[in-house]
């Protein structure tokens, strides 16, 4: 059973594959986090509670019979706000008198197979109920009635826990919440590294590695959506600890709107962390009776260093998070129109698109941003989803139809949550963009953003793609998102409501989301935030993949793709190789075949020996496909420690294959280059492809393989692929 409780010493143990995570309810009830680590057995684990003694400043609760009790010091499992414990709080809610006072205390608890829907949040979701156990362990605050809920999902066959928090009102006066993150998670020492992924437009998701300090550091953004700038995700791992040794523990929210994690090092040495929604710009009244769920955190545990946390996200995303059709099969192979023609296109040079690519072996040709309302630049017509008749002559309906006769799938591009200043839909309702009175409204892209709490909208915009997706045979949707939140203010939400907006604005966008997955449960979605500046989890939940960066400079893709992996899989990563001129073709397939995979380009222009190159691509994007796709990863070199080479590997789960690219980033001080490989079966033999030589697993992975070049140039790549004989 993942989930005991040992009523002998009120001790919960929850038990992974891999890891034990345990709390304790204490004297007065209060819950007292114990352990979390790899996995254990035992559950005699009170001795860890003790701290040492603590100074006369150290508040304590005269009830408890332990002189070395106080909240200032102990390790809390949610921690409160303003009765003793002076360090990070989970959550802080202001009652009816006025105060922020918040603590609560174990009150009951059940466990059961399965994992609860969150109400209107995506979340991970089981194949079948024995997948994990879950813990509802309800807290309750005495003095003002908030009555809070942990939940806790064990899965069983992987070292994983997932965790959301559920507030309600249980008092007849009304309470907001000013902060509820959806984990509180201690550790006993300060000997660790907290990993962040950073960046911008064009440069999202640098993985950032620094030694905790005392004090509080985080990772966070206020955005309104989880940005380009910081990911939702967080590892802190052992000091000591590499891609294939030591400890990590890594965080990611399954949330797309602003969030924050914090860590923590306090005066006893010992470190909390604690993730979820940014409580800047945040508050959420509760009315009596109401209540308010968080996100899901998910938790990942290694004792095999971080490659192993990576690939157990990987492993999870794949099966308990990507949703629908796309989870298994096999997604097409896509053309997308953007840095081929921008907004500059028409029927005709659309059908040529389709028509070269179709010869080259593509499967979909993808219509970009440009085919609605009068938009020939990006100065309007977000809001008026009904084509633009002046480039698409004869419609929207003989267009999918052209280029379904090449026997060719179409895709369409939307951004959903925008208006322009200059469409009708603004020209008609003013007041559906998010705006506060008096203020003049930020202009970022030349558009503004809606306002999605508000249902009109949603069933506004819904109602538009309803009638041209059901219309025609699209099979495919870009929902974009190129701008961040600004006087975010709703002319529907009361004043007290008003700090609700960013979340309820998540929430809407959510809702339209699913609204659409329904009605076109066999569409692909791949998402997309000027680039990766909505890359979470949120978004995985509805789309199975999503645009990595408007960067498609390979060499730049480098480390953004590396970035990525931290959690998120392949499978998920759009990719495509561009007309980007400064790298050779082949490399610049190289990079895009660690993800999605397609074309961004004007297929026209290719010379013939490029063309026969993007045919041999296609091919080789078939033979591995289900290894890149479905295999794990191993990142070999890194871009980000190694100034010339970066490296990785994909080794399907059988051990019975496996991929292995190497790109020379800037020309090496050494030409000699043996890679080692990992993964492999040391006892399994294994032939090269193109040399025909069989080698030992045991080699590949200890002597390693040769692939010094002749020449070492920038931009150069190889492939080596290898099949169990
Ligand atoms: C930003 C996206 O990242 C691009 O791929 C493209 O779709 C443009 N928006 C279109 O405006």
């Amino acid at each position: 059973m993942p989930i005991s409780y040992n009523k002998e010493n009120h001790i919960f143990k929850l038990d992974t594959s891999d890891s034990s995570y345990a709390f304790q309810v204490y004297e007065e009830n209060y819950l007292v986090h114990l352990y979390y680590g790899a996995k254990i057995p035992d559950d005699n684990l009170e001795h860890l509670m003790f701290r040492g003694s603590f100074p006369s400043f150290s508040p304590y609760n005269a009830k408890v019979c332990n002189p070395m009790f106080s909240a200032d010091i102990t390790q809390s499992e949610y921690s409160g706000e303003g009765a003793g414990d002076y360090r990070l709080s989970a959550l802080a809610i202001k009652n009816a008198d006025g105060n922020c006072v918040t603590d609560v205390r174990y009150v009951s608890h059940t466990v059961y197979s399965g994992k609860p829907e969150l109400e209107g949040l995506p979340g991970l979701y089981l194949n079948s109920e024995d997948e994990a156990q879950t813990l509802e362990l309800v807290t309750l605050d005495a003095v003002t009635g908030a009555r809070v809920t942990l939940y806790y999902t064990v899965f069983e066959s992987l070292p994983v826990i997932t965790r959301s928090v559920r507030v309600e009102n249980s008092s007849d006066r009304p309470m907001d919440i000013e902060r509820v993150y959806s984990c509180c998670v201690e550790l006993p020492t300060a000997d660790y590294d907290l990993i962040g992924l950073y960046g911008r437009w064009y440069k999202e998701r640098s993985v950032q590695r620094r030694a905790l300090a005392h004090g509080i550091q985080s990772i966070a953004s206020k955005r309104g959506s989880s940005s380009h700038n910081h990911n939702p995700f967080a590892a802190i791992v052992s000091s000591d600890a590499n891609e294939d040794y030591g400890e990590a523990y890594g965080f990611n929210l399954v949330y797309s709107g602003n969030f924050s994690a914090e860590a923590e090092v306090d005066a006893s040495g010992s470190t909390r962390f604690i993730m979820g929604i940014n409580p800047e710009s945040f508050g959420w009244r509760l009315e009596p009776g109401e209540g308010f769920t968080s996100p899901e955190v998910v938790m990942v545990y290694s004792h095999n260093g971080i490659g192993e946390m990576s690939r157990v996200f990987h492993r999870l995303y794949r099966k308990n998070l990507i949703r629908g059709k796309w989870r298994d099969a096999v997604r097409p192979l896509l053309i997308n129109s953007w840095e081929a023609a921008y907004f500059d296109f028409d029927s005709d040079k659309l059908v040529s698109f389709a028509s070269q690519a179709k010869k080259l072996g593509i499967d979909m040709l993808v219509m970009d941003d440009g085919w609605f309302g009068h938009r020939d630049n990006d100065t309007s017509s977000l809001g008026d989803w009904y084509v633009n008749e002046n480039k698409l002559s004869g419609g929207l309906g003989s267009l999918v139809e052209r280029v379904n006769a090449l026997g060719m799938k179409f895709g369409i591009w939307y951004e959903p949550e925008m208006i322009s200043p200059d469409s009708d839909l603004y020209r008609a309702h003013p007041d559906w963009c998010l705006q506060v009175p008096g203020r003049e409204k930020s202009i970022a892209r030349r558009q503004y953003v809606l306002d999605m709490s508000r249902k009109d909208v949603r069933d506004n915009i819904f109602e538009q793609m309803y009638s041209v997706l059901s219309k025609y045979n699209i099979e495919y949707v870009k929902w974009d998102f190129n701008r961040n939140l600004t006087e975010a203010g709703s002319a529907l939400l009361p004043a007290e409501r008003q700090k609700e907006i960013f979340h309820r604005f998540v929430l809407g966008t959510y809702e339209l989301m699913s609204r659409l997955t329904k009605a076109f449960p066999d569409l692909l979605i791949e998402n997309c935030s000027g680039g990766g500046g909505r890359f979470d989890p949120g978004m995985l939940a509805f789309s199975p993949q999503i645009w990595c960066s408007d960067d498609t400079d390979p060499i730049e893709r480098l480390s953004i793709q590396f970035g990525t992996s931290m959690c998120y899989p392949a499978s998920t990563m759009g990719a495509h190789v561009s007309a980007c001129g400064r790298t050779q073709i082949d490399t610049r397939a190289n990079v895009a075949m660690w993800g999605t995979f397609g074309y961004e380009l004007d297929p026209n222009k290719l010379t013939d020996s490029e063309k026969r190159e993007v045919t041999q691509q296609v091919e080789d994007y078939h033979k591995y496909y289900s290894l890149i796709h479905e295999g794990e990863l191993y990142r070999l070199v890194s871009p980000f420690e190694n100034a010339y080479r970066c490296a990785w590997e994909f080794v399907s789960e059988d051990k019975t294959e496996a991929l292995v690219t190497c790109v020379t980033m800037r020309r090496a001080e050494h030409p000699m280059f043996i890679l080692r490989l990992k993964g492999l079966d040391p006892d399994k033999m294994y032939e090269e492809d193109e040399s025909g030589e069989v080698y030992s697993g045991a080699l590949l992975m200890n002597a390693g393989i040769n692939l010094t070049q002749r020449s070492d140039r920038d931009g150069e790549s190889l492939t080596r692929y290898f099949r169990q004989v």
